[in-house]
């Protein structure tokens, strides 16, 4: 039986890749623009950390976790997300001696979801993460960064969705307060929205059952809840992205799935995507570096899926460059021209010219074809006149212009 990818896993194929290399291309530049250095941590991690790090009674660390044992029975997890795993390494090589750090990630994530349009068990993401400093305008930057990424892959109208998560002080009293309400409504929420209440209830905030909507329109808003340090932390987030001119709505029922964060939280979602809306989501996660065994490190930041960021393109028919094609494809009229084809193919990969030529003796015809297939912007033409001349017959695919080209100075011409 033939072997296919693991359930809930794609190949990214030639037909698309050059699409990941370009969305890729954008984050590096938007990462440089905003000043992030990148981070590329391992792959798996030792499960305690997000254990730690995401929370017990979080979806993912309960239900979707990659857990293995290796060979000396040590617990390792396929990592499900990457804020913790940066947070450990920047306590790990004490890179908070910097004071502030901005760092970014690109690369492959593991959950045990059940797949779905935009639901993967291997998703990619692009991550943003500031350590080190509390300001209100670090959330408020890291939202300017996600937004600039977005528009500069031509995906415009979005918004962000906004909430403030408050903080140790203020949310145990918000958590009662919802708990009370929702326990009263118990009867009209779904199976799993009865189950959140007891491990997860601000979960329950974001169940996409109609009828739990209904009951959740009505709850109790953590915003009413707010200290005055928290307050005033969320109005100057809000000062700082309307000075950036970002679109933005409050919307208090953001809780996000991981239980790190605590005040800003925001998420851009788009109508498009369906049931699986979220383009991205980051948040504020102040204690997170303290719960996994460090010293106190506030840092905000966010994560972009780049499969929903890629699907959302194919939507709104953004450009994603230009496909890589050959400047030069190459064909032989006669194997005893093969000398010539293979100094002139080599000679045009070493002056960096994409070039590629027919090594299967077809007759012109067919080669031509696939010079014209492979979107070369030029053909060259090779037989035993042009061995004995030394010149090349050059033809211009898109017009059909043919010129007779000395070898020597063939590489001038197609670069002029
Ligand atoms: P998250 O909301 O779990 O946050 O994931 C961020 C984004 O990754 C989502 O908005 C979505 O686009 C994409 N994503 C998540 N799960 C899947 C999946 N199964 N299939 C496809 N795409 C998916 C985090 O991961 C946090 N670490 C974000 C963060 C960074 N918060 C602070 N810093």
């Amino acid at each position: 039986m033939q072997i296919s990818a693991p359930r809930g896993t794609a190949d990214i194929l030639p037909d698309i890749s050059y699409k990941w290399s370009y969305v890729e291309e954008v984050a590096r530049k938007i990462a440089t623009t905003f000043c992030y250095d990148e981070i590329r941590t391992p792959i798996f991690e030792h499960t305690e950390l997000f254990i730690r790090g995401i929370g017990t009674s979080t979806d993912i660390v309960r239900k979707e976790m990659y857990v293995f044992a290796d060979k000396k029975d040590r617990s390792l997890t396929l990592r499900p997300e990457g804020t913790a795993t940066v947070m450990r390494a920047v306590l790990q090589h004490k890179l908070y001696a910097k004071n502030f750090n901005r760092l970014f990630y690109i690369g492959p994530f593991f959950r045990y979801e059940r797949p779905q349009a935009g639901r993967f068990r291997q998703f990619h993401q692009f991550g943003l993460e500031a350590l080190g400093l509390s300001n209100p305008a670090i959330d408020a930057e890291i939202m300017h960064s996600t937004c600039s990424f977005f528009n500069a892959l031509g995906i415009d109208n979005l918004s962000i969705g906004l909430n403030s998560l408050g903080c140790i002080e203020c949310r145990p009293d918000y958590r009662k307060s919802l708990i009370d309400f929702l326990s009263a409504k118990k009867d009209e929420l779904c199976e799993d929205c009865r189950e959140r209440l007891a491990v997860n209830p601000l979960r329950v905030l974001d169940c996409k059952n109609k009828q739990c909507k209904e009951v959740v329109a009505q709850s109790p808003i953590m915003l009413d809840f707010l200290c005055s340090g928290c307050n005033e932390h969320f109005s100057r987030v809000q000062h700082y992205i309307s000075t950036f001119s970002l679109p933005f709505k409050i919307n208090p029922r953001i809780v996000r799935g991981l239980d790190y964060y605590t005040g800003t939280v925001f998420e851009v979602v788009s109508d498009l995507l369906g049931a699986q809306d979220a383009l991205c989501g980051g948040g504020r996660y102040d204690l997170l570096a303290e719960e996994i065994g460090g010293k106190i490190i506030p840092a905000v930041g966010v994560a972009m899926g780049l499969e929903r960021t890629i699907n959302i393109m194919d939507k709104y028919n953004c450009s994603f460059g230009k496909k890589r094609t050959p400047k030069v494809y190459i064909i032989s009229l006669d194997d005893s021209c093969d000398d010539m084809v293979a100094s002139l193919l080599c000679r045009l990969r070493d002056n960096s010219i994409a070039a590629d030529r027919d090594y299967s003796s077809r007759s012109l015809k067919a080669q031509m074809k696939e010079a014209s297939l492979s979107e070369a912007e030029y053909a060259f033409i090779i037989g035993q006149d042009e061995v004995s001349s030394g010149m090349v017959k050059v033809k211009r695919m898109s017009d059909s212009y043919q010129e007779d080209v000395n070898i020597e100075s063939v590489i001038d011409f197609i670069s002029r």
